[in-house]
This record gives structure tokens, C-alpha cells and sequence, in this order.
């Protein structure tokens, strides 16, 4: 295991550094595979790589991307979708080729072909180079919530109630808020050849704590990252205790 941690004062200088990492991993690989995550955590991350772009330090002409997930019956133009967001905040600001950009199919009628051709896309690509992770409250990674077994490939998943109430902030009430997601698997996750994972806040101190510290088990799916070759946290100094 090779795990880095990077503690930074504040959320500003998580998401410059988170920016920063990115932005290397594309300068050394300019057709990499990246692994995007949405939520709140990347907002400020990829605002900055939208920065290094207008200021010409990164050409995204050659990059491709894949997102870890998906809400299930999104259409890709409702704003709530994860395609939406992808698009409000960095794909439309950036020279990335659309077809380049990837995401589950939350409006498929067939999910579990969904799911396959999802999984076979990412192999198509090669590998992901590096793999930006957020973390839930819960500790889950992707949609891969707590449960009693790590679910290996891309699959279809019931939010728990904590993370229908920690998104419902996106939405103007809970009953809004979608109860099924696709998301990549542990397994896919853990097949990306560098993870980026960041915290922010104090909400997320207690998971980061057993992710990092705690035995590794599927009751909290991202400590399955001290299994993995070569892992960096941002964590900010509220997010790390
Ligand atoms: C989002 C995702 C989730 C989030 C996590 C943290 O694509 O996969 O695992 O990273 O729920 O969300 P925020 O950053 O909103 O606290």
C-alpha cells in the first residue's frame, strides 16, 4: 500500500491542490483516462482546472473521461443529473471532445445491459490513470454504500437513507431526491492505476477516520483504499480530525 495524505488548511487549497494533481497527471499523459466524481467536494477543483485551462496550462484535446456515477432516471439535461453537472462545470468550459466524456445511462431501460456495456467501456479505454473520489458521510465511494459485501462491477443501487438526506440539498425537497443510482463497483474503482480521494468538512471526519484507521470492511467501502497500490488524500484539517 502506498498511501499519501495531503492536509490542507482550508477548502481553497483542497481544491488547488486537488486542481494541481489533475491538471500533472494530464501534463505527463496528455490522452489519459480520468475518473470524475460530481457532488460538492470536486465543485472548487475543477474550477481551478478550468483556470489552468484559460490561462493555457492544460489542453483536455486528448483527454477522456469516465464518472463514477449516475442517478437512475436522469434525463441528461435535468439539471440534477450528473451528466448536467459534468457539463455546467467543466466540460462545457473546457476543450475536452464530448465523446470523450463518459457516464452510466441513468434513462436506460435495460440496467443490467446498461451496467455491462458500461463496465466493457471502461476496459475499451485502457485504464483509468487517475480516479477522483469523494466520500459520503457513510463512507461510501461512487454509490457503493454500506452493506455486507463489496459489489465488484458497475451495478444499480439503493441510496440509504443517509444519502438521499446528504443530497437532498440539490433538490427543493427529499421526495425528489432519486433512490436508485448505477455506479462503477469496488472492483472497477479499484482498478484505476492512481486514486484521488478528497474530503472536505467536518461532516466527513468520522468516515475519513475509519476509511484511513478502521478495519476494512464493505460497512465502510472506501476503506477498501488501504488495499489499494497507490492512493492520495486531500483531506482538509477539518475533514481529517
Ligand atoms: C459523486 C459520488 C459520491 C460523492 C460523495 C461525497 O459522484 O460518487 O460518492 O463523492 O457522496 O459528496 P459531496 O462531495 O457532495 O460531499
Amino acid at each position: 500500500m502506498r498511501m499519501r495524505i495531503l492536509i490542507t488548511k482550508d477548502y481553497e487549497e483542497l481544491s488547488a491542490k486537488t486542481a494541481d494533481l489533475i491538471a500533472a497527471q494530464v501534463l505527463l499523459r496528455p490522452d489519459c483516462v480520468l475518473g470524475l466524481a460530481t457532488g460538492s467536494t470536486p465543485v472548487g477543483a475543477y474550477r481551478d482546472l478550468v483556470e489552468k485551462y484559460e490561462n493555457g496550462e492544460i489542453d483536455f484535446s486528448d483527454v477522456k473521461t469516465v464518472n463514477l456515477d449516475e442517478y437512475c432516471g436522469m434525463r441528461d439535461s435535468d439539471p440534477q443529473s450528473y451528466h448536467y453537472f459534468m457539463n455546467e462545470n467543466l466540460f462545457s468550459r473546457i476543450n475536452i471532445r464530448p465523446e470523450n466524456t463518459h457516464l452510466p445511462d441513468g434513462t436506460a431501460s435495460d440496467v443490467s445491459r446498461e451496467c455491462e456495456s458500461y463496465e466493457k467501456l471502461i476496459a475499451s479505454l485502457g485504464r483509468i490513470d487517475l480516479l477522483l473520489l469523494g466520500i459520503g458521510n457513510n463512507g461510501h465511494i461512487g454509490f457503493n454504500e454500506p452493506s455486507e459485501g463489496f459489489a465488484v462491477k458497475t451495478h444499480c443501487v439503493d441510496l440509504t437513507d443517509d444519502t438521499v438526506r446528504a443530497n437532498k440539498r440539490f433538490f427543493s425537497n427529499e421526495s425528489e431526491v432519486p433512490r436508485k443510482a448505477l455506479t462503477m463497483g469496488i472492483g472497477t474503482i479499484m482498478m484505476a492505476e492512481t486514486i484521488l480521494l478528497a474530503a472536505s468538512g467536518a461532516s466527513k471526519a468520522e468516515a475519513l477516520k475509519k476509511a484511513l484507521r478502521g478495519p476494512v470492511t464493505p460497512e465502510v467501502p472506501a476503506s477498501i483504499l488501504q488495499l489499494h497500490p497507490n492512493v492520495i488524500v486531500v483531506a482538509d484539517e477539518a475533514a481529517f480530525g
